[in-house]
């Protein structure tokens, strides 16, 4: 195990357990996601109150003990391959800086200059050898430590030696830099838990950027995980997603922290009026695989197990190595939320990320990262990297069903903002919610982290 800022990196497909004071690691696990179904937690009926959502003191709580002490994802290692690349990444009001000081070893600092408190580097990334801030050059090593003082001699209380850059611990998973705010912060594999035993097989260290956006949304940052965390919402908001995934069996299971859904594609919801209609989002699908849809001899149901086959057949013939996924990982989406705010939709040859962002003030806003990842075969270029880009709501499409769910979000939210409204009625099937706000809690009224 190699130490990094605080925290320990394991070799990808090993899992860490704590033993007293030391991180032992228990066994080397390779082999295929986990399928079973998890018990089921008891989590109440209750409304949950809309104060969580729209209430500024219940945002500021949510920072205190909350934000402050959970593993974020700060960005890619791709995108900093060689010594002294830099990237930063924001959170609620702060911003940080991810630096990698040396081959093996990443770095987060607070992205402030301890002199007068200036930024050390606007949003964005790029390469130093050092880093000097730009108001009055007070000079960093990429270690954070100080390394040059303009004029030492006229501070005549003399320029304290830990004068440095403040850090934070760090860490690696999955092609991500981690990072936590809180100095005694669990173990990065620890805070994951049950996700890289379940995710490993997908490989997301061997897939590449494709899509980079961030959207300003008006709303909570919960009203959107809560969004993705459903599928209940398909038959109101996403009436053509009937015609090819099945908004009914979907597997749920809630594990400590994080949770997780199920959700088969290729196949008729239950809910379509016609179970013996080809449907034209089928038809697409089937095209998109390589298979004629109007050759193509079935019927719907047997649109999911073809799709399947000329996935394998297609990743064998390109030298891409699936053995690791199930026969449903082929086809369907399995989707993973890693507490708080991080959502993968994986697929078999890519995984389509959410980073949920609260913002610095107002709990009536949000960032909202949505990063596309492709899977390459072997000894293949990476795609070129798209540059990142901000938006405002509604400036750019990103596609149907997601422009769908952008347009509801800030409605849910001056909804959940009125007089009349007390709190949300969950169901059972949106019970990842209620796991959620479950999981908040333990932050929030638990022991202190
Ligand atoms: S604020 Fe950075 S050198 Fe003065
Ligand atoms: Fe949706």
């Amino acid at each position: 195990m190699v130490r990094i800022a605080g925290a320990y990196r394991v070799r990808p497909g090993t899992t860490i357990q704590q033993r007293g004071s030391k991180y032992m690691v228990l066994q080397s696990v390779s082999q295929q996601t986990p399928t079973t179904k998890a018990p089921e937690p008891t989590l109440g009926t209750d409304l949950i109150p809309k104060e969580r959502y729209v209430s500024k003191e219940f945002m500021d709580r949510e920072w205190e003990r909350m934000w402050t002490k959970v593993w974020n994802i700060a960005g890619r290692t791709q995108d900093i391959p060689n010594v002294g690349d830099y990237f930063t990444t924001e959170l609620g009001p702060e911003s940080f800086l991810i630096v990698r000081e040396a081959e093996e070893k990443v770095r987060a600092f607070y992205n402030v200059c301890p002199h007068r408190g200036n930024q050390i580097r606007n949003p964005g990334m790029g390469h130093a050898e050092s880093f000097q801030c730009a108001y009055h050059f007070f000079e960093f090593n990429l270690d954070g430590s100080k390394k040059f003082v303009p004029d030492e001699d006229t501070f005549t209380q003399g320029v304290p030696q830990e004068t440095a850059l403040i850090e934070v611990p760090c860490d690696t998973w999955g092609g991500w830099v981690w990072f936590n705010m809180n100095p005694d912060a669990e173990p990065l594999m620890e805070f994951l838990g049950e996700i890289p035993e379940h995710l490993n097989p997908y490989h997301f260290e061997k897939q590449y950027f494709v899509q980079d956006v961030t959207i300003e949304w008006d709303c909570n940052w919960k009203t959107s995980v809560d969004a993705f965390n459903e599928v209940y919402h398909v038959q109101g908001i996403h009436p053509q997603i009937l015609e090819n995934i099945d908004d009914i069996h979907v597997q749920i299971d809630l594990y400590e922290r994080h949770n997780r859904y199920l959700v088969p594609f290729g196949l008729l919801s239950p809910r379509y009026p016609n179970q013996e209609e080809l449907t034209r989002a089928l038809k697409e699908m089937l095209q998109a695989a390589g298979i004629d849809p109007e050759t193509f001899e079935g019927g719907p149901a047997d649109v999911r197990p073809a799709l399947q086959a000329q996935v394998k057949k297609h990743a064998a013939d390109h030298g891409i190595d699936l053995s690791e996924l199930n026969d449903d990982q082929l086809s369907d989406d399995y989707h993973y939320y890693i507490f708080p705010n991080i959502t993968l939709n994986t697929h078999h040859s890519g995984v389509m990320l959410f980073r949920q962002r609260p913002h610095a003030t107002d709990p009536n806003k949000m960032y909202y990262d949505l990063q596309n990842y492709v899977r390459i075969p072997e000894g293949s270029d990476p795609p070129p990297r798209p540059v990142h880009t901000t938006h405002k709501h509604g400036e750019i499409s990103l596609g149907l069903g997601l422009d769908q769910d952008s347009y509801n979000l800030p409605r849910v939210q001056k909804g959940m903002n009125s007089h009349s409204f007390k709190g949300l009625l969950i169901n059972y099937r949106e019970r990842r919610i209620r796991h959620m706000h479950k999981v908040i809690d333990d932050y929030l009224e638990g022991p202190d982290r």
